[in-house]
């Protein structure tokens, strides 16, 4: 078995300096000149990127043991520590159980009301913003309104004086962490101003975080939400509680990861549909047409498929976790190559979700294409914006409960206008932001 195919890059660097330029294109012009598996050097690391829905199901599901995330993760690690996201083994596992039953439907269903009330309340704060006309970043409105939505339906906080800081610290570590995520870690910790503005903004993380756990420890309640289960987990053996330490990192692990990819797939939904205003005009249809004028509950959803559609093919065109990958802990095959043990698995939506081998017209805005009788025989590996097997998202219902249900009370109410020249560029940090924001005007419908 000889090495698949790949790109060679510079003598010792390899793709380091393209990946990280610009590793969408990379990894995506790489897939369409080499084919299913493609091998790449990208500074010390090996790996390879694979594309052949059987094979990342190899990875991802059915030989998931013999895989840890990459090194990669090792920033991620630094930065929210050790938690659900980033732990491995029998301490993931047990986290895992741990947060499970917060994420069962019945209970998200129930939760839904506190998305409805989070998504009324945006609505009326517009209508002052729609009637002066000026332009707001969209991107920023979509992040406080999901941070709203997890802080109180699975911590059942506010954030008190934290609330007004805590986006823009999480924008801080992202930018230091997505810009740091291809380097070899050398530089990553010297006193630059960057460095420093990340350690303020971690500081403002662990302070707002603080600011949850005591709140709830000095107003304990009934709710059996997320937090509750955090704080009442104890360990089967020794009976002991999570340390302080350990809370922190799966509350700031929520945190984030509940927030930033949620508003991340709103905002570009709301991007996608002020470019396509025949599919806008669909949408709207159907939210009129089912809800007839009232807010949309928890009841409505199976009601609005048309709605649910538009948000697999915004998170299919603009998966907010856009590349992840794993490490291999022995040697494997993978499309007839050996994946030598330490070596790197790629798995990338934003290559896997246009491969037009499996999409037609990939790169076109196409909600119908997630209808059931054209996805039926769509391998499933495909399309992975939440991941798959033992480590997909915990959080897969919720997102997608909670992008309808907002997006269903504010299509209902407003059109968002994209100013005009904007540059909505994707910009793959740790997720995929948009690299200059989302200014839209806000037009009452
Ligand atoms: C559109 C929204 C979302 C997207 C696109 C998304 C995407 C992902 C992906 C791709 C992974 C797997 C990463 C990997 O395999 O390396 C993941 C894991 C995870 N997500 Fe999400 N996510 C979303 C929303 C949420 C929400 C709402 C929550 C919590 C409230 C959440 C919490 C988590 C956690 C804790 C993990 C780690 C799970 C584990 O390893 O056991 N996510 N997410």
């Amino acid at each position: 078995m000889t090495v698949p195919p790949g790109p060679r890059g510079l003598p010792v660097l390899g793709m380091l300096l393209a990946v990280r330029r610009d590793p969408i294109a990379v990894f995506r012009n790489a897939a369409a000149r080499y084919g299913d598996v493609v091998s790449f050097k990208i500074g010390p690391r090996h790996g390879f990127l694979i594309t052949n829905p059987a094979d990342v199901r190899h990875v991802l599901q059915d030989n998931a043991r013999n895989y840890h995330k990459s090194p990669l993760y090792e920033k991620l690690r630094s930065s929210i520590g050790n938690g659900l996201l980033t732990s491995e083994d029998d301490f993931w596992l047990r986290q895992r159980r741990i947060a499970q039953p917060a994420f069962h439907r019945q209970r998200i269903a129930a939760l839904a009301s506190v998305m409805d009330d989070a998504a009324r309340d945006a609505a009326d704060q517009w209508t002052s913003l729609a009637a002066s006309g000026r332009p707001v970043d969209v991107a920023e409105e979509m992040m406080r309104l999901t941070r709203t939505v997890v802080v109180r339906a699975l911590l059942g906080a506010d954030l008190g004086p934290f609330a007004a800081r805590i986006d823009p610290a999480w924008t801080v570590i992202n930018e230091f962490v997505g810009e740091n995520f291809w380097s070899l870690g050398f530089t990553d910790r010297w006193p630059t101003p960057k460095y420093r503005r990340f350690q303020t903004a971690r500081a403002v993380l662990r302070g707002a975080v603080d600011h949850v756990i005591d709140q709830r420890r000095k107003h304990p309640t009934e709710s059996s939400d997320l937090l509750s289960l955090l704080l009442s987990a104890r360990d089967e053996e020794t009976g002991e509680s999570m340390t302080d330490e350990q809370l922190r990192v799966e509350v700031t692990t929520f945190l984030l990861a509940g927030q930033e990819t949620t508003s991340l797939a709103l905002t570009w939904t709301w991007y996608l549909l002020s470019q396509h205003p025949a599919t806008r005009q669909r949408l709207e249809d159907e939210i009129d047409r089912v809800l007839d004028g009232r807010p949309p509950e928890y009841a409505d959803l199976s009601q609005l498929p048309y709605t649910r559609m538009v948000i697999d093919e915004s998170l299919r065109l603009y998966p907010p976790a856009w590349g992840f990958s794993r490490q291999a802990l022995s040697d494997d095959v993978l499309g007839g190559y050996r994946l030598p043990r330490g070596w790197l698995a790629f798995v990338v939506p934003s290559v896997l979700h246009r491969l037009p081998a499996f999409w037609t017209d990939p790169d076109v805005f196409d909600p119908e294409r997630f209808l059931p009788e054209r996805s039926a025989d769509r391998p499933k590996f495909l399309y992975v914006p939440f991941g798959a097997g033992p480590r997909q998202c915990i959080g897969n219902h919720f997102a997608l409960i909670e992008a309808q249900l907002l997006v269903a009370t504010l299509a209902q109410r407003y059109r968002l206008h994209l100013v005009p020249g904007h540059d909505a560029q994707p910009w793959p940090l740790i997720t995929l932001r948009p690299r200059f924001g989302m200014p839209m005007t806000i037009e009452p419908r």
